[in-house]
C-alpha cells in the first residue's frame, strides 16, 4: 500500500470513528404539544373537542427505534391533564408513563416535559389523555416507530404509509360523560365511529400497482372494531411491535387499545373503494368509511360495503388464533424474535384477575379481584420513592379472586424484577374485555370459554409462536392468559383499556422491584418531576 491509498483509508476510518462517537448517544426528537379546547364537528354539529397543536386527532409522532423523544406538553385546559403513551415500554423510566399512579397531573396553564426513549421498539402505537374522560373528545394521536436502517424488516417496502386512528364518538361533552359515570350510571352507547376524526370524509390517494402500508389503531373508548378494504386483501405484517406470519385477511378484528399494520397491493380495477371500520358485538352496529382513491380514477366507491362480522364471537376467536409470531423475523433488534424461547421459561407465579361490575355505596363501580381502584392524591410511584406511608400497601389485592365483598382501594401487586409471571384474565361478564399492561409487552398465549383452570394450559396455550403484545382481549364469559417477564423496574398500570370501566375502577398497578439502586435498572426521579399530594417539595 502506498501513501496515497493509506491516507484516504485513514481519513475514512477517522470519519467513521467520529460518526460512531456521535452516534453513541441515540438521536433526540423534540416536540411541543399545546393542548387546548376547540370547536370541532365530527358529526356535522359543532362541539367542544380537545386539540393538540390545533389538531384533532393530534399530530403523529414519527420516530425510529431507540430515538429519545422529548415532548413538552402545555396544558391549556381548565382541568389537570396527562398524556400516556400506549405500548411504549418506558424502559427504566416509569416516571414518564403519564398515568396518575406514576405522575402528578399537569395543572391548567402550565407545562411538563416528558423524556422517553423508544428503546428496542418498532411498530404502531398511540398516545391519549389518561386523565378523567378527556380522551372521549380528542387529545389522541399516533406513534409510529420505524426500524433502524441496519435492521432487515421481513416484508417488501411500501411506497407510502397511512395512519388510521379509529375512535368512537359521543355528541355529549366529556364533562357530561364523566358526570354520568360519577352518578353511578353506565356510559351510553357511542353515537358514531370515526376514522381519523371523520365518519366518512377521509380519503387516501394511491397509485395503481403499488404497495401501501396501513397502520391501524383502535383508540376507541368502548368498542372492538372490524377493519376491511373493499376488494383488497390485507396482509398482516405487524401487531403492537411483533412481526407476524404474513397471513392474508378479508377483514380483521382489532380490539380496544390494539393496533395492526397491513400491507395492501393496489391491484384492483382503476376506481375508488371503501375502507370500512365497523363496531363488533354492539347493537346497533356503527360504521365509519373512508375512501381508497386510485390516482386517475373518476369512479366513486360503490355500495354495498364489504361484509364484516358483527356479533360472531366464535369468528373472532378463530381469527385471533391465526395471528402468530414469525420466529425467524427480526423485531427491533437483529436477533430473530423466536430466539427467545418463552415457552421453556419456568413460571414463577400465577395470578388470576377477575373483572366484575359492582354496586358500592349505591353506585356502579368496576372491580378487579373485588377491589375497585381509586387514585390516591399522591402518585404511587412518588409515595414509593419517598417512602411516604399510608398511600398504598402490597397486600391490597389478592392473586386470585376472593369471595369477600367489593371495596374501593389503591391496589398494587408486588413483583420481583425478572419474575416470569402467568396472568389469567377471567371474565365472568357477558361483555368483551380488553386489558392493557404498561412497562412490558407479554406473550398472548391463549384464551378459551368458561372458567380457567390449570389443566387448560396443555390444551389451549401456544408456547411456541404466540405474538408479544401490550393489549389482550377477553371474550364474554371467557378467559385469556398471558406470560410476562417482569424485567422493567417501576410502577406499572394494568388496566381495562375500555375506558368507562377503567374510570370506575377496573385497574391496578404492578410494582416491579429489586433492591439494587442503580441506573442500570432504573433511572432516578426526573429533575422536573411535578409535586402533588404528600410529595416533598424537592
Ligand atoms: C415548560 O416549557 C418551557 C419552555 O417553554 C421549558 O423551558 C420548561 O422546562 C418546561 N417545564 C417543564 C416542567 O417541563
Ligand atoms: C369487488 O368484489 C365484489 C365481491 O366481493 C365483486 O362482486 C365486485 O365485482 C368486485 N368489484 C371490483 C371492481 O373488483
Ligand atoms: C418470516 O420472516 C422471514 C424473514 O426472516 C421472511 O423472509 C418470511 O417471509 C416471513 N414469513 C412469513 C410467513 O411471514
Ligand atoms: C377445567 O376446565 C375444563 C373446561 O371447562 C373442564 O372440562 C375440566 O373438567 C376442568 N378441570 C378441572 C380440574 O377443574
Amino acid at each position: 500500500m502506498n501513501q496515497a491509498i493509506i491516507r484516504p483509508f485513514y481519513l475514512g476510518l477517522l470519519a467513521w470513528l467520529c460518526v460512531f462517537f456521535v452516534k453513541a448517544e441515540d438521536p433526540y426528537r423534540f416536540f411541543t404539544f399545546e393542548v387546548t379546547y376547540g370547536q370541532i364537528s365530527p358529526l356535522g354539529v359543532s362541539q367542544r373537542g380537545i386539540l393538540v397543536n390545533g389538531k384533532f386527532p393530534g399530530p403523529t409522532i414519527d420516530c425510529i427505534t431507540n430515538d429519545n423523544v422529548i415532548v413538552n406538553v402545555i396544558n391549556k385546559l381548565d382541568e389537570p391533564f396527562l398524556l400516556t403513551w400506549n405500548g411504549i415500554k418506558q424502559r427504566k423510566t416509569s416516571w414518564q408513563d403519564g398515568v396518575l399512579g406514576t405522575n402528578c397531573p399537569i395543572p391548567p396553564n402550565s407545562n411538563w416535559t416528558y423524556q422517553m426513549q423508544m428503546k428496542d421498539q418498532i411498530g404502531t402505537y398511540s398516545y391519549f389523555p389518561s386523565t378523567k374522560m378527556h380522551r372521549a373528545v380528542g387529545g389522541f394521536g399516533a406513534i409510529n416507530i420505524r426500524a433502524r436502517a441496519v435492521i432487515f424488516v421481513p416484508y417488501l417496502k411500501p411506497v407510502e404509509e397511512f395512519t388510521l386512528l379509529i375512535s368512537d364518538w359521543w355528541k355529549s361533552d366529556h364533562k357530561t360523560l364523566q358526570q354520568t359515570l360519577d352518578s353511578g350510571k353506565t356510559l351510553p352507547m357511542a353515537d358514531a365511529l370515526l376514522i381519523n376524526g371523520h365518519v366518512q370524509s377521509t380519503s387516501f390517494t394511491t397509485q395503481k400497482g403499488q404497495r401501501y402500508m396501513f397502520r391501524v389503531s383502535n383508540v376507541a373508548l368502548t368498542t372492538s372494531i372490524n377493519f376491511r378494504i373493499q376488494n383488497h386483501t390485507l396482509t398482516l405484517v405487524e401487531t403492537e411491535g411483533s412481526h407476524t406470519l404474513q397471513e392474508s385477511y378479508e377483514s380483521l378484528d382489532i380490539h380496544v387499545g390494539q393496533s395492526a399494520s397491513f400491507l395492501v397491493n393496489l391491484n384492483a380495477p382503476l376506481k375508488d373503494y371503501f375502507i370500512v371500520a365497523s363496531t363488533r358485538f354492539t347493537k346497533p352496529v356503527l360504521t365509519a368509511t373512508s375512501t381508497l382513491h386510485y390516482d386517475g380514477s373518476t369512479t366513486k366507491a360503490s355500495l354495498p360495503l364489504p361484509w364484516g362480522p358483527t356479533y360472531e364471537i366464535h369468528w373472532s376467536m378463530k381469527q385471533a388464533r391465526t395471528i402468530r409470531w414469525n420466529l425467524t423475523a427480526n423485531a427491533a433488534r437483529p436477533n430473530p424474535q423466536g430466539s427467545y424461547h418463552y415457552g421453556t421459561i419456568p413460571v414463577t407465579r400465577t395470578v388470576v384477575l377477575a373483572n366484575s361490575a359492582e354496586n358500592i355505596n349505591g353506585k356502579l363501580r368496576y372491580a378487579v379481584n373485588q377491589v375497585s381502584y381509586a387514585n390516591p392524591e399522591t402518585p404511587l410511584k412518588i409515595a414509593d420513592f419517598y417512602n411516604i406511608p399510608g398511600v398504598f400497601h402490597l397486600s391490597s389485592i389478592k392473586d386470585s379472586p376472593p369471595s369477600t365483598p367489593p371495596v374501593i382501594g389503591a391496589s398494587v401487586m408486588g413483583f420481583t424484577l425478572h419474575d416470569f409471571v402467568e396472568i389469567v384474565f377471567q371474565n365472568n361478564e357477558g361483555t368483551i374485555q380488553s386489558w392493557h399492561l404498561d412497562g412490558s409487552d407479554f406473550w398472548a398465549v391463549g384464551f378459551g370459554s368458561g372458567q380457567w383452570n390449570a389443566t387448560l394450559r396443555k390444551r389451549f396455550y401456544n408456547l411456541n409462536d404466540a405474538t408479544t403484545r401490550h393489549t389482550m382481549q377477553v371474550y364474554p364469559n371467557s378467559w385469556s392468559a398471558i406470560l410476562v417477564s417482569m424485567d422493567n423496574k417501576g410502577m406499572w398500570n394494568l388496566r381495562s383499556a375500555i375506558w368507562p370501566r377503567r374510570y370506575l375502577g377496573q385497574e391496578l398497578y404492578t410494582k416491579v422491584w429489586n433492591d439494587e439502586k442503580s441506573s442500570r435498572t432504573e433511572y432516578d426521579i426526573p429533575l422536573n418531576a411535578l409535586r402533588c399530594g404528600k410529595a416533598p417539595l424537592n
